[in-house]
């Protein structure tokens, strides 16, 4: 409540906040996290907690009057429909040159992403974190990681016969056929359930169109691991539809931290002070860079260093799709979760999810998420004039990326004698260039902030999430985001608490 006093506050329920605040509980400290979206666990009037790809409906956007699907056309029809403006799931956040994805409520990213849970070839590590050991990363911190994510890995036989998988086996005949390296992918979807839902015994999830909306059943998200164990403690406690505003520091030690309290329509109803020992910035590389930008140039925390808000990535995203001839159907039952990727990082610069098109239909379209090795990044910056961050992104910078997925795809589409699909979005457009799922930097570690994380400036200030990343992980990011908090909090417990 208003004027409370707590030893430390957490900003943010994803990832990095979800590890502090659960290792932080384990060790005996109260932790108090905040979180501006809501609760995910009540069913709305249709049974279902959370909306399908194909029929999204006002839970699934973050304060949105109009939804804005990264497959935003079909045949060139454009399919973003009208919805009530409401504090839902997934944030489609626009600055002048991308729109960054970010999942919104308790559980952050993890509420809506699709699971993918890769660690990265220990052979690139360097050049994602050249200052952290990547030997100990790999003996202890991603291990530490991957158990406590729950990530698993689908059944290899069973994926050479299940319906649901049939545009991924297609996906691997065409990369295979080219010469490319083509590789199960883990993730935190319970398989067995998979398995379960294929053959029609438990209520459809993957099968039913459900993933970056939410799923009701089989995803592991950070609800039913990380942050389920730190409620067991006792020692955390989560606020929905607060938002922090700011962090000063106070007179006589400690950090005023302001908040606004929300409806879910996003008007503010109320607001509060918190006096907080210690502050972990969690909030996602969007939220922490926004929050350190504005609090550095308004005299909040003027303090802090000059690499603020630098360094910022898009992690290299950029979408495509191929048509396939009729002779390679990729199914009308999609799993929503991907289970594959094709592996050209070496050679071209890109790493591909095969994704699913789950629209219920026979599309004949094959549909890929490029993570690619852009050097290109971006810087935040308070613009005083209209009160808010700005980002320096330009969408001709995605060119680069768009170039090495087409290390891939052109080599597919030439052996194959098929094309690019130019209806999915927007006519005539081949590639996705406007978004990112995969936001990272803001804060980059030992630059904005020491070697684990702490504020330079001031004692007691952490970022523990993707802000942390310089823009790249090499392949999809949250196992890196998750090992490296594990890594920070070890030494922030053992010198700091
Ligand atoms: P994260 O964004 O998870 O959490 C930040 C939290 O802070 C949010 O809950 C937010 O609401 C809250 N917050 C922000 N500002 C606040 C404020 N001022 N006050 C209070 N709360 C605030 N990755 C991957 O590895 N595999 C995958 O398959 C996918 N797929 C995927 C799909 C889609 C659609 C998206 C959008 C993203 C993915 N990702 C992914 C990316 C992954 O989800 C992402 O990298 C992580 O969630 C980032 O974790 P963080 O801890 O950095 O922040």
């Amino acid at each position: 409540g208003n004027g409370a006093s707590v030893p430390v506050l957490v900003i943010g329920t994803g990832y990095g906040g979800a590890v502090a605040a659960l290792r932080l509980a384990q060790a005996g400290v109260q932790v108090e996290m905040i979180e501006m979206g809501m609760s995910w666990d009540t069913p709305g009037s249709d049974g279902k907690i959370f909306a399908k790809v194909t029929s999204p409906d006002k839970r699934a956007y973050w304060l949105r009057t109009k939804t804005k699907a990264p497959v935003s056309n079909f045949f060139g029809f454009p399919i973003d429909a009208t919805i009530p403006k409401y504090t839902g799931i997934l944030d489609a956040e626009e600055f002048a040159g991308i729109t960054v994805y970010q999942g919104r409520g308790v559980g952050g990213g993890s509420l809506v992403n699709g699971g993918m849970a890769v660690t990265p070839k220990q052979s690139r590590f360097s050049s994602i974190l050249p200052s952290v050991d990547a030997a100990e990363m790999y003996a202890t911190y991603y291990p530490r990681a991957n158990a406590g994510l729950g990530v698993g890995s689908i059944d290899p036989a069973w994926f050479e016969t299940a319906e649901c998988y049939k545009y991924a086996r297609v996906g691997r005949k065409h990369a295979q056929r080219s010469g490319f390296a083509w590789t199960f992918v883990p993730d935190v979807y319970d398989w067995n359930y998979m398995k379960a839902e294929q053959a029609g015994t438990v209520t459809r999830s993957a099968l039913d169109g459900q993933v970056m909306y939410g799923n009701d059943h089989g995803k592991k998200s950070l609800v039913q691991t990380y942050l389920a164990q730190a409620l067991a403690t006792g020692r955390v406690n989560v606020s929905t539809l607060h938002q922090v505003t700011a962090v000063a520091p106070r007179s006589g030690g400690g950090y005023t931290v302001s908040i606004d309290q929300l409806d879910t329509s996003g008007n503010v109803v109320g607001t509060k002070s918190v006096t907080a020992g210690k502050v972990f910035f969690a909030a996602g590389s969007v939220g922490t860079s926004k929050l350190l930008t504005k609090l550095k140039a308004t005299g909040s925390l003027p303090a802090l260093n000059n690499e603020i808000g630098k360094g910022w990535g898009d992690n290299g995203n950029v979408m495509c799709g191929r048509a396939n001839h009729m002779w390679d159907p990729t199914g009308s039952l999609q799993s929503t979760i991907p289970c594959s990727g094709i592996d050209n990082w070496d050679a071209g610069g890109a790493f591909a999810e095969v994704a699913p098109l789950p629209t219920g239909i026979e599309t004949y379209a094959s549909l890929y998420l490029s993570i690619t090795n852009t050097t290109r990044r971006a810087e935040f910056s308070w613009n005083a004039a209209a009160n808010k961050v700005d980002l320096s992104w330009q969408t001709a910078w995605k060119q680069d990326s768009i170039n090495m997925a087409k290390t891939i795809f052109d080599k597919i589409n030439s052996k194959e004698g098929t094309i690019y699909r130019t209806d999915l979005f927007g006519a005539y457009k081949v590639w996705q260039d406007g978004l990112t799922y995969h936001p990272l930097g803001g804060a980059v570690l030992n630059k904005a902030t020491d070697n684990y994380g702490r504020l330079h400036g001031y004692n007691g200030l952490y970022v523990i999430d993707g802000a942390l990343i310089p823009g790249n992980t090499t392949v999809n990011p949250f196992v890196t985001i998750t090992a490296l908090a594990e890594r920070n909090i070890d030494n922030i417990l053992a010198n700091d608490i």
